[in-house]
């Protein structure tokens, strides 16, 4: 696959967005069609996290890393689906990943309050936060701050979506109103020397479930455990261009954001109810040719509510979006079938998905 540099990649400025200046919100609207349209993907100035905040935060997750698996277990909820608390290591694949776990520890956090009403309906989607007692310090104000964060800064990219796309502008952000959106701090594992330049990745390649995920971008840590520079090329985020006749397999691309710039990326919702017109962007996070490294990395992901119904808004419902996207789902539904995909729910779960009462019947034949 061919491969280029990021720099293609167009960055949005936010206070292009707020300015109500007609001329900024063109030149903010051509980027995001440009970075959405192509990429999948488009750098975001003036954001507004604080990356001061964000490093206090990971050294209060790098320790809480650290402690031991029997230490870190009670956060580990198998029947929460993992919607909250701790990932253990060798949990999650990727749909496409031939069936590899991710080499990556995570912690999840819901940055809002649950709707009530759908966690009654979905009550693995939106479960209260697990929290550790003993936590690091700053552990838990840390995630919340930067959930909060890179949520306003994600909302403020739909609305300017939606309005590139010739919508009104609420669109989108109407539909994430309550929804289970989720932060999460993640820790991709050092290699043994044995496992560096196998085909070992921290991420697998895959593309994004939700409606659109900010990274506010992460850091290594040397095999002392300091945050220090990446320790080769080899390792960071890469990203896959559409399709086109000239190269069929797409173009891959790297990742990493110009100084000062936090990421945003296209997830399947935002694909889907664009009818295409978004495209979900497949990413992969490559490991270091080196032994003894890690990563840690933070994604905020923007949810459609469990109730919308995902299938192209009437102004994408061409023949071709209806048959790619066809049926229409409900999104909480199309969240149990991914996570199960993904190796977080089990099977059974989709068992929810049809009548659950058919022994009702034979109970009532007994005579019970
Ligand atoms: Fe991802």
């Amino acid at each position: 696959m061919a491969e280029t540099s990021s720099l293609n990649i167009p960055t949005v400025d936010l206070a292009d967005l707020a300015s109500g200046d007609a001329s900024r919100l063109e030149r903010a609207a051509t980027a995001l069609r440009e970075a959405f349209g192509v990429f999948g993907l488009v750098y975001i100035k003036n954001h507004g996290v604080d990356t001061q905040a964000l490093h206090r935060y990971y050294d209060a997750f790098a320790a809480f890393i650290a402690r031991s698996p029997e230490a870190k277990k009670p956060y580990g909820r198998a029947e929460l689906w993992y919607q909250r608390g701790w990932t253990p290591p060798n949990t999650e694949v990727a749909v496409a990943g031939n069936g590899q776990p991710d080499f990556k520890e995570c912690y999840f956090v819901a940055p809002y309050p649950n709707d009530e009403v759908a966690a009654m309906e979905f009550p693995e989607l939106y479960p209260e936060n697990v929290w550790p007692p003993d936590a690091p310090p700053y552990f838990q104000d840390g995630i919340m701050t930067l959930g909060r964060s890179l949520h306003d800064a994600g909302l403020k990219l739909l609305r300017g979506s939606a309005v590139a796309l010739g919508l009104p502008e609420d669109t989108f952000t109407q539909l994430c109103e309550r929804a289970p959106h989720i932060t999460r701090a993640l820790q991709y594992l050092p290699l043994t020397p044995a496992q560096v330049n196998t085909d070992i990745v921290w991420g697998e390649e895959h593309t994004d479930f939700n409606l659109l995920t900010l990274l506010p971008g992460g850091r290594f840590l040397d095999p002392e455990g300091k945050p220090a520079p990446s320790p080769d090329d080899k390792s960071g985020l890469y990203l896959r261009t559409r399709a086109t006749p000239d190269d069929p397999n797409g173009i891959k691309v790297r990742g990493t954001a110009p100084a000062g710039c936090i990421v945003a990326q296209v997830g399947q919702q935002l694909e889907i109810l664009t009818g295409g017109t978004f495209l979900a962007t497949p990413h992969v996070i490559t490991a270091p040719g080196v032994s003894g490294w890690q990563r840690q990395s933070a994604a905020h992901f923007i949810h459609v509510h469990t109730s919308a119904v995902l299938f192209p808004l009437e102004k994408f419902r061409t023949p071709s979006a209806i048959r790619s996207y066809a049926p229409p789902v409900l999104a909480g539904t199309y969240d149990i079938k991914t996570l199960v995909d993904i190796g977080l729910a089990p099977p059974s779960a989709l068992d929810k998905l049809g009548y659950r009462h058919y022994d009702r019947l034979n109970r009532q034949r007994a005579g019970e």
